[in-house]
């Protein structure tokens, strides 16, 4: 319950919508009960007496309460479908911010779907919660008190009658509640499942074509609907018994004080004089089945907040759980904030595990990189490169022992200001929707068009965007669909020469760039040295063998060696086996 209290916080800003939203449904409920009032005028005074003015006037009045009632119901809905928008929207923001915010290891624990369904669907519900809340928090304890206090007020005897219905209308509420909540817990589990398989082929519909897996996908997602669908129906099912069930109480209650009404009539005890007459008192029954009616609707509307309340809260919980989960690497107390990267990368007795107690794939690793350097690395596929390299502009931090950029521990320099001397290329092209100029301005938000274009002669890419008509303008389409493997590649490498960096890292970011641009690419970077120190991974010897060193790991995620091509060729032998098999590649055997 005190996730959904959390979240009801969020609706403070909001104020002075929520008081016109419950002063409206105040007197939206009180309009109501004058019109019983009122009709009870009729029925004892009115019509007995056959006074048409006063019959008229009456029914004038209560056409006009009613219109207010009307009136005042429109407000109170329009305030708290406003409130429950605009709530919902500043959730969403805070979720994204802390999405975005969340480390790597935060993303692997929570799962990229289960992050979408909170993100949309948990937030949903939390918004129809907050448009139900405003709606019937006030109203059905006002129904049900007033309704309970006219009623013992109009007949004391009568009223006997709710002390059967009303503690089997508790119980029933209560039965349902405590049965809806887990499973309302799991329906939303249900959805990131379904959420995971439909990103999962959404995100690869070349390999799921090509492999024809398209019936092994229909059946994961077969498989995942039905137990959405089944857990689901699961939990509406309890809701749905119990309608049928307040149905049942409601109209016996009703029923009852019929019955009781005739009975004590017929025993003479509800009778009123009209003008000497004795009668049965058909107005003070009347009166008292409306004031029943509205104390039964008041826990109705209970028992309907308890269902969205049990809804809510299971997606309330979700939320705050990813709104309160503790970053793992965060800026330190006292970070330094400002500095000038010089291009000195020094790693010492570094060790790596992706999660904590886990396989280490970096042991022991210690090496110096003097500013300005190029160095290669290379390696067996899954030897640890990439995930060297990701310590550097603090992607993760060490398992064991220290990074440090000229002398200084990345731990203590400010994130932000860190990453954002650092070009680093991923090993797979990342592109995204908008033109190729939004794209390359990713790396650095105020560059100008000769920036750009400069950029995108370092890494090669002038010879493509320049025939476009409509040069860094030209569209790309969602993860870069229409353009080639190469080509990606060369726009994520001109967004990182973009940004001016004073270390470069690309990782295995040629492999698709045909020879002849590869081999310009890499005499742009030397050109480039003096000014930054560039770390070039690759599983190719030709594309490092010139570079002033290479950091070879092994298999085991050591280092094997760390030193020139030409002494590598001599003293590591995971070096020399890689360059035998790769001799027919052109590169010359030592
Ligand atoms: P290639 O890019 O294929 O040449 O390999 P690499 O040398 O870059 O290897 P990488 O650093 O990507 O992976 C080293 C080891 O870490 C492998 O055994 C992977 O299974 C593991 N690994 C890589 N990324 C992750 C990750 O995000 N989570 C976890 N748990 N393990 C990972
Ligand atoms: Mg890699």
């Amino acid at each position: 319950m005190s996730s959904l209290m959390k979240l009801i916080k969020y609706g403070g800003h909001y104020m002075p919508n929520i008081i016109i939203s419950l002063v409206a449904m105040v007197i939206q409920v009180v309009t109501g009960f004058y019109v019983i009032r009122l009709m009870v005028v009729i029925i004892d005074d009115a019509l007995p007496a056959m006074d048409t003015t006063l019959l008229l006037r009456t029914g004038a009045l209560m056409i006009g309460v009613a219109l207010i009632g009307l009136a005042m119901g429109i407000v109170n809905n329009f305030n708290s479908q406003k409130v429950a928008m605009y709530v919902t929207a500043d959730l969403r923001d805070d979720l994204f911010e802390k999405i975005q915010a969340l480390s790597f290891t935060n993303i692997d624990k929570f799962k990229t779907s289960r992050l979408i369904t909170t993100a949309t669907n948990d937030v949903q519900r939390i918004q129809q919660f907050f448009q139900m809340l405003l709606r019937i928090i006030v109203r059905a304890p006002l129904m049900f008190g007033i309704g309970l206090y006219m009623a013992i007020d109009t007949s004391r005897s009568l009223s006997n009658i709710f002390f059967i219905s009303l503690p089997l209308l508790i119980i029933t509420i209560v039965v349902i509640m405590i049965l809806a909540f887990p499973r309302y817990m799991k329906v939303q589990k249900t959805i990131d499942g379904l959420n995971r398989v439909t990103l999962e082929t959404a995100n690869s519909p070349r390999v799921i074509k090509s492999f024809v897996t398209t019936d092994h996908e229909n059946e994961r997602f077969e498989t995942a609907n039905q137990l959405f669908k089944n857990t689901n129906l699961a939990a509406e099912k309890i809701s749905f018994a119990g309608e049928p069930i307040f149905m049942v109480i409601f109209n016996a209650t009703i029923a009852g004080i019929l019955f009781l009404g005739a009975y004590f009539m017929d025993q003479g005890l509800l009778i009123s004089t009209v003008s000497g007459v004795a009668l049965p008192d058909v107005g003070l029954l009347m009166a008292f089945n409306s004031y029943s009616m509205q104390i039964l609707f008041g826990l109705l509307m209970f028992a309907m907040v308890m269902i969205f309340i049990s809804r809510a809260l299971a997606s309330a919980n979700r939320i705050v759980e990813v709104l309160e989960e503790e970053i793992d690497l965060q800026d330190c107390v006292d970070c330094i904030e400002q500095f000038d990267v010089a291009g000195s990368i020094t790693f010492n007795n570094v060790s790596f595990a992706y999660e904590k107690d886990g396989n280490r794939v970096l042991k022991d690793i210690s090496f110096d990189i003097e500013a300005g350097q190029r160095v290669g690395i290379i390696g067996s596929t899954g030897s640890g490169k990439s995930s060297l390299i990701q310590l550097i502009p603090r992607l993760y931090d060490t398992t064991e022992g220290d990074v440090l950029i000229d002398g200084v521990n990345v731990k203590q320099l400010n994130i932000k200001a860190l990453r954002s001397q650092i070009g680093y290329v991923t090993q797979t092209a990342t592109i995204f929707s908008g033109s190729v100029g939004t794209n390359l301005m990713m790396g650095r938000p105020d560059a100008s068009f000769d920036d750009l274009e400069r950029a995108t002669k370092l890494a090669q890419a002038d010879d493509f965007i320049l025939t476009y008509d409509d040069l860094f303008n030209h569209e790309i389409q969602q993860k870069g669909t229409n353009l080639s493997g190469g080509q990606k590649q060369r726009i994520s490498l001109a967004r990182a020469f973009v940004r001016d960096p004073k270390i470069l890292i690309l990782d295995d970011s040629t492999s698709a760039v045909d020879a002849k641009s590869e081999e310009a690419i890499l005499n742009e970077i030397e050109r480039l040295s003096h000014r930054m120190t560039t770390i070039v991974i690759s599983q190719k010897i030709s594309t490092i063998k010139d570079m002033d060193k290479i950091l070879v790991l092994n298999n085991k995620g050591r280092i094997d060696g760390f030193d020139t091509h030409e002494n590598l060729m001599k003293h590591s032998e995971v070096y020399q086996e890689i360059a035998l098999s790769q001799v027919g590649g052109g590169v010359p055997s030592a």
